[in-house]
């Protein structure tokens, strides 16, 4: 490398380093909370966040989930250094709770303050976002029996936020991408799959366009593949998956990749199994775990009692088994699928009339 290009290199690295340092704490640990009342960071969020927020607290208290919501406010804040980010007391409190469960945010596009969920994922170094996508059953899509995890890198790739304008009309935007990050994903992904059973993990690229950094992160996850002989590897360029995917997504089992691509690949996967309204989400880090709804604020119909919680509801039965309160996330499960299943209390987005505090009492009903 020349020392112009690794001069460059340094500051981008430097750049990348400053807005997405960890913060310093203690490894998430992995003790049976069972007996325990554990406090958890809850971000309600915007727009139908707080009624689905609501309605998660509603049926956990139903469910005696011995839990304690520590609600934050998550209303970007003005620094010293002029800079908006995350008031300091919601930072201090996913700190000291290490777990979280997040509604959606509403992004202002174009300016104002960068991406909320960005900044939270870089501020607690949330490295791994995983969405489970599985068929439920009796709602009915075009395909049976889905079962695909999507684990995508969560805090570099095409969202490490360095963009800058060159010349008048033309801007350039950096995909970074580091063997430290990438390892820790593909070791993610495979841990995950030897822990729950999977059988295979195929990572998905554009090493034959960007051969640099795609196949750096290729290289990472072979390297990994090697020490978990037990797990089926294989490497699918993006585009191919894509096409399989909706042709037959039985072939895919878990799939690990840069950001970007697991942006897109995770929302078209949970467009197999009913759409967003139904896809949890978590997202480990280093310093904690958050897990959020993949949709967003859904604006059209905030505060109308119309929308559906499952989404945030899995993503709380993710945490309940994060925190190894099992029976409680298996009981919730449970009443949550067979309310679907049913078919008498479903929400607009899957094609019912009931109300969200219909379908959320009825949840109540069954876990009591
Ligand atoms: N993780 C997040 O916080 C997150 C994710 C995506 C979008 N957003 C933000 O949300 C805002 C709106 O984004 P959008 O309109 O592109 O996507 P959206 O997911 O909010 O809405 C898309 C469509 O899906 C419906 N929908 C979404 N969730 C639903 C639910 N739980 N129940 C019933 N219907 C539901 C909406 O009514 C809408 O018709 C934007 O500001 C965007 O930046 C946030």
């Amino acid at each position: 490398m020349s020392s112009g290009i690794r001069e460059i290199f340094q500051i981008i690295t430097k750049m990348f380093n400053q807005v997405s340092s960890p913060v310093v704490g203690p490894a998430i640990t992995t003790r049976n909370f069972a007996s325990d009342v554990r406090k958890i960071t809850l971000i309600p969020g915007d727009g139908i966040g707080p009624e689905i927020s609501a309605a998660v607290q509603k049926i956990f208290q139903a469910a005696n989930v011995p839990i304690e919501w520590e609600t934050v406010d998550v209303t970007p804040v003005r620094y010293p250094d002029g800079k908006f980010g995350i008031p300091p007391a919601a930072v201090a409190s996913v700190n000291r709770n290490k777990v979280g469960l997040k509604g959606p945010l509403m992004t202002p596009i174009g300016k104002g303050h960068r991406s909320l969920n960005l900044q939270l994922r870089k501020e607690f170094n949330l490295y791994a976002n995983v969405r489970p996508c599985r068929s439920l059953e009796g709602y009915k899509t075009l395909y049976d029996n889905v079962d695909v995890v999507t684990i995508r890198e969560n805090t570099e790739g095409e969202y490490s936020g360095i963009e800058h304008e060159i010349v008048d009309g033309v801007v350039q935007s950096i995909k970074l991408i580091t063997e430290e990050a990438s390892l820790r994903v593909a070791e993610y992904a495979f841990q995950y799959a030897k822990d729950n059973n999977r059988k295979k993990v195929t990572a998905v690229h554009k090493a034959n366009i960007m051969r640099m950094s795609d196949g750096l992160f290729l290289r990472c996850c072979r390297e990994t593949a090697e020490k978990f002989p037990e797990i089926q590897f294989e490497e699918k360029y993006l585009d191919t998956v894509c096409l399989n995917m909706v042709q037959n997504p039985h072939k895919y089992d878990c799939l690990v990749m840069p950001n970007l691509y697991g942006d897109i690949l995770s929302d078209m996967c949970a467009g197999l199994v009913g759409g967003l309204g139904l896809t949890p989400s978590g997202n480990m880090g280093l310093n904690g775990a958050l897990f959020e709804s993949v949709h967003g604020t859904a604006p059209d119909i905030a505060g109308k009692d119309l929308a559906n919680p499952t989404a945030l509801l899995l993503s709380a039965v993710m945490m309940l088994r994060h925190l190894k309160l099992n029976s409680h996330a298996d009981k919730i499960q449970a009443a949550c699928f067979s309310v679907i299943k049913e078919a008498k209390y479903l929400t607009g987005d899957l094609g019912g009339k009931a109300k969200c505090s219909e379908y959320t009492n009825e949840i109540c009903q069954r876990v009591a």
